[in-house]
């Protein structure tokens, strides 16, 4: 697996430092709402896990999974829905978690169809990496883990093919391993 990774964009240590960083804010910012962390499966499942440790104040969590890229690395901009929320968010102050802001596509969808109609009392993101350069769709992360160059990244929950969720750092995958 290591031998496929060009360099490593964000260490364990650095991500350690990162997830306390947000937590601490998040639940500053939260103290007097009614929080309910929406985890995007797979590729948060790292993010949130460390996240929610960090969170200090009472929420709730859920999980959503959809699916956007098939098994390319260019996103299609369509989104399939394979899992919806449990629990209904109407009066909630949703935080969505995402392992990667990239044409914001994703999200812009899950807002629109799947919160606000539903009377999410607030939404916002938070996002552990922002490839900031490829935004397509009118979306902003409320809070940034840090921002990654436009190359394809995996680890820490994110994939290429379904494969490197667990290296347990941020890498830039080498671009044989997903051109050919
Ligand atoms: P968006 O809809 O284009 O913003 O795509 C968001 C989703 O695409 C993320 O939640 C990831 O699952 C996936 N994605 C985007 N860029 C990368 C990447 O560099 N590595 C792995 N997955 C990515
Ligand atoms: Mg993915």
């Amino acid at each position: 697996m290591l031998k496929d990774i060009e360099r490593v964009l964000v260490s364990s240590e650095e991500l350690q430092k990162i997830t306390e960083r947000l937590g601490k804010q998040i639940s500053e910012d939260y103290k007097d709402k009614n929080l309910l962390l929406v985890s995007v499966l797979k590729g948060s499942i790292s993010f949130m896990a460390d996240l929610m440790r960090n969170i200090t104040i009472p929420c709730q969590i859920d999980f959503m999974a959809l699916s956007t890229y098939g098994s390319g690395t260019e996103s299609s901009g369509r989104v399939r829905v394979n899992k919806d929320l449990d629990i209904y968010p109407e009066g909630y102050d949703i935080l969505i978690v995402e392992d990667i802001l990239d044409s914001g596509r994703t999200l812009e969808y899950i807002i629109n169809n799947m919160l606000l109609p539903k009377n999410a009392k607030s939404v916002k993101i938070c996002t552990l990496l922002d490839k900031p350069e490829r935004r397509v769709a009118n979306i902003t992360a409320d809070y940034v883990g840090t921002s990654v160059p436009n190359a394809f990244v995996v680890g820490y929950g994110l994939d290429f093919d379904e494969k490197y969720r667990n290296l347990p750092f941020i890498g830039e995958l080498k671009k044989e391993v997903y051109s050919d």
